[in-house]
Parts: structure tokens; sequence; C-alpha cells
């Protein structure tokens, strides 16, 4: 484990459940998370794992040992690229917190080292595990909506909460993007799911170009001079993050997927997580089907209606885990299915779920939204991070 603050935790925790996998070393600077995360071992029955808490580069030591397989970064994000290059040079297995890194060149080097050193490099996006994004990709998968044409994906969730963060926690390093950029920063959370359904980056298509506009940025400009005290680091910047970023990507044989993201205004949670066909549809955040042939029209299944639906399309590997997951906690069990198909395809030494290019293309939304918006929405090119490679992959299947 590199990094065990609020996300490394939840790792630990729910890899200490696992009777198969040990989590044999950790390292973090912040010596009370790395405390807590050694006494989480503890109570779990498992053996004490060896801690590196030396400053920023000690994790370096981790990756000498040879008791270590993969890693796991859960850590700030200038930190993903280095650590991810350096674990990958070591022989390690890389499975990266999201976004795999944040500037196209840092992507780039994290595919390359992948490739030169045959190791896995996964980002971990969760919601690809989460219950109803894997019954629409099994609806997809079983062309209930027919040939897709649209997606729409989003992370909006209020976390303006962070900004109090000073001296550690996620908002001590994260509110300042919000000082220096414009444009989509977490963009995989939704669009991760909706591109497996669309199979971009395997076989017929891939990620074109992106325009990107971002609204006018107030809220956490209003929020530092109401909500933190004169004085706080974060009431001394300008926040130029749009509230609501909003991207239209287009991909190569012409579909489309809109993207927002707003972490800046109260609004109800949500990843929309939409997917349209040219016989249905599934929309998310609540849960509502519309497929041709399945009422009339204006018709669509939502509520307790749809567990119709979930008998006869619940995704295996829902069927197998679900319950398990669920008692584990974690974003609803999505975390602990996430993190048993990374042990279990370790184990057999079959290919990830999410392959390095796939997580590559989700994450570089981000710079190229930035660039979008400061091109006053000019469209931008996805790079090919497989270079062709993508059409000798196949369609994710429905594994169970
Ligand atoms: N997939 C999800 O649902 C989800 C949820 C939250 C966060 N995240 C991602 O997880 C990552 C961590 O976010 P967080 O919210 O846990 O942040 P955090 O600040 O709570 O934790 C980061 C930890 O990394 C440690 N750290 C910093 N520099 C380090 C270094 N050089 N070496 C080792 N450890 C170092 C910090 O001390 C801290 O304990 C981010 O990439 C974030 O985007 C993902």
């Amino acid at each position: 484990m590199i990094g065990v603050g609020d996300r490394g935790s939840t790792h630990v925790r729910l890899i200490n459940r696992m009777p198969d996998a040990e989590i044999t070393a950790m390292a973090d600077p912040h010596v009370p998370a790395a405390r807590r995360a050694e006494d989480a071992c503890a109570r779990a029955g498992k053996p004490k794992p060896a801690l590196f808490t030396d400053g920023d580069h000690d994790y370096r030591r981790l990756l000498d040992r040879d008791d270590v397989d993969a890693v796991i970064i859960s850590t700030p994000w200038r930190w993903h690229e280095p650590q991810g290059v350096a674990a990958m040079r070591a022989g390690k297995h890389a499975f990266i917190e999201v976004p795999l890194a944040i500037t196209v060149d840092d992507i780039w080097s994290l595919v390359e080292t992948s490739e030169a050193t045959g190791r896995h490099c996964m980002m971990l996006e969760n919601v690809n595990y989460g219950r109803d994004e894997l019954l629409t990709l099994n609806l997809c998968r079983q062309h209930v909506f027919g040939e897709l044409t649209h997606g729409e994906a989003s992370y909006i969730h209020d976390l303006r909460f962070q900004m109090k963060d000073v001296d550690w926690g996620t908002g001590s390093w994260r509110t300042a993007y919000h000082a220096h950029t414009n444009g989509n920063l977490y963009p995989t959370h939704g669009l991760g799911p909706v591109a497996q359904y669309m199979n971009l980056d395997r076989t017929d298509d891939r990620f074109d170009t992106i325009t990107s506009m971002s609204s006018p940025a107030l809220g956490r400009n209003r929020y530092a001079r109401e909500q933190l005290p004169e004085g706080h680091p974060y009431r001394q910047l300008a926040y130029t993050c749009g509230d609501m970023s909003t991207s239209i990507v287009r991909t190569q044989l012409g579909r489309t997927i809109l993207v927002q993201y707003d972490t800046t205004t109260p609004r109800p949670y949500t990843r929309h997580n939409l997917i349209q066909g040219t016989r249905g549809c599934l929309a998310g955040f609540p849960t509502r089907i519309a497929v041709e042939g399945w009422g009339d029209t204006h018709h669509w299944i939502e509520g307790d209606a749809l567990d119709e639906v979930r008998a006869k399309y619940e995704h295996p590997l829902w069927r197998r885990m679900g319950r398990e997951a669920e008692a584990a906690g974690g974003h609803g069990g999505m975390d602990f299915i996430m993190l048993r198909r990374v042990v279990e395809c370790l184990k057999a030494a079959d290919p990830m779920d999410q392959t390095v290019y796939e997580g590559a293309s989700w994450s570089v939304v981000r710079p190229l939204s930035e660039a979008s918006v400061a091109a006053g929405g000019k469209p931008m090119a996805f790079p090919d991070f497989s270079r062709g490679r993508y059409r000798q992959i196949a369609p994710l299947g429905i594994v169970s």
C-alpha cells in the first residue's frame, strides 16, 4: 500500500477481509495514518506489515522488497506517475487510484512503462463494479438497448467541506487545483462505465475528440469567504475552475458522450450513468429503463419494478459476491468487488477487466478538457494510447 489516507485505508480494510491476500508493506509519510492502517491489520488478525514513513520517497524501500507482488497507490494525484512508474520498474504490478495521472505526458509515461515492463497498470475505477453499472453492462452485452449511440456521465458531488482540511487530508492537496486549473478535474467515475458499455478502446471504436466549456467559478470563492476563518490558506486563493464543467466527447464512430463535473455547488449527488441505444435506454440516479416493446411509449421501469429486470439481468459478479460486498461496505460494495477481481485475476494470470489504455483515455479527459476550455471550447484530439492495438483487444465480456 502506498498512501493510506482516506482512500487507502478503505483498501486496507477490504484487502484484510481476504484470506488469499496479504498486505506486507505500507508507505505513508503521515505517521498517524500509517499507524492507523497498521492497527487495522492487527485488528483483522493479519501479520504486521513493514511500515515506511520516512518522507515522500520512502515508498522506494517498499518497492525494493521481494514480498511485494503488487502495489495499490492511493496518494495525491501528482504522485501517481512517479510511484506507478517506479513500481513497474521494480517488477510490481501497479494499481493506481483515479485518475491515472493528470498530464498527457504522465499518462503516456505510465502506458509506456507498462508496455516496456509487462506489468499491469490498472486504474482503480471502482464505479465500473457498481451494482447498477454492472447491470447496465450486462443489458448492453445482451443487446437490450440495440446499437449504442450516446452516453452521459458525471461526477457531481458537493465536496466543498474538504476545503477545511489544512495540513493533511484530501482537501489539503485537492483544493489548490481549483485555483490554477479550469476543466473537468475528475472525469473517470461516470465515464469509465459508459466507455465500457460502448466498447471504447476495444475492437471497433475509440475516443476521438472532446470539446469543453466551464461555467463561472463562483462557488468556492463564496464558500471560502463565508466558511473559512480569516488567515485560512484556502481563503487566500482565487478559484478559477468553473463550478460546472461540461464536455462533449465524440468517438471515431460518431457516438457522443456528455461528461460533467461539479464538486463546488450544493446539488444532489449523481454520476448520471446514462446509456442510449436504438432500442432503449438506461438512465441512472435513480435507475430507470425504457425499452421498446417493454410497455407502451412513454413507459419506463423504475423502483420496485426493476426487480424483474434484475432477476433476469443482474451481473454474475454481483450475484456471486454482491451480498458480501455490501456487507464489506465501500461505496455500496463496488470497492470490494473491484479488489476481488484484481486479486482473482492476478492469481489466475488473467487479463484485468480494465486495460492501461482505458485508464489512460478516461484520465486524459482532464488535461484535454482544460486545454479545450482555455481555447474557447475548441475540440481537442484524444491520443490513441494503444497506437492501434485497441483493434485487437476484445470487448470486456460478462465475467463471472
Ligand atoms: N475511487 C474512489 O472512489 C476514490 C475516492 C477518494 C479518493 N480517491 C483517490 O484516491 C487518492 C487519494 O485520495 P484521498 O482522498 O485518500 O487523499 P488523502 O489525503 O486522504 O490520502 C492520501 C495519503 O497519501 C499520503 N501521501 C502523500 N504523499 C505521499 C507519498 N509521497 N508517499 C506515500 N504516501 C503519500 C498522505 O499522507 C495521505 O495519507 C486520490 O488519487 C483520489 O483521487 C478515489
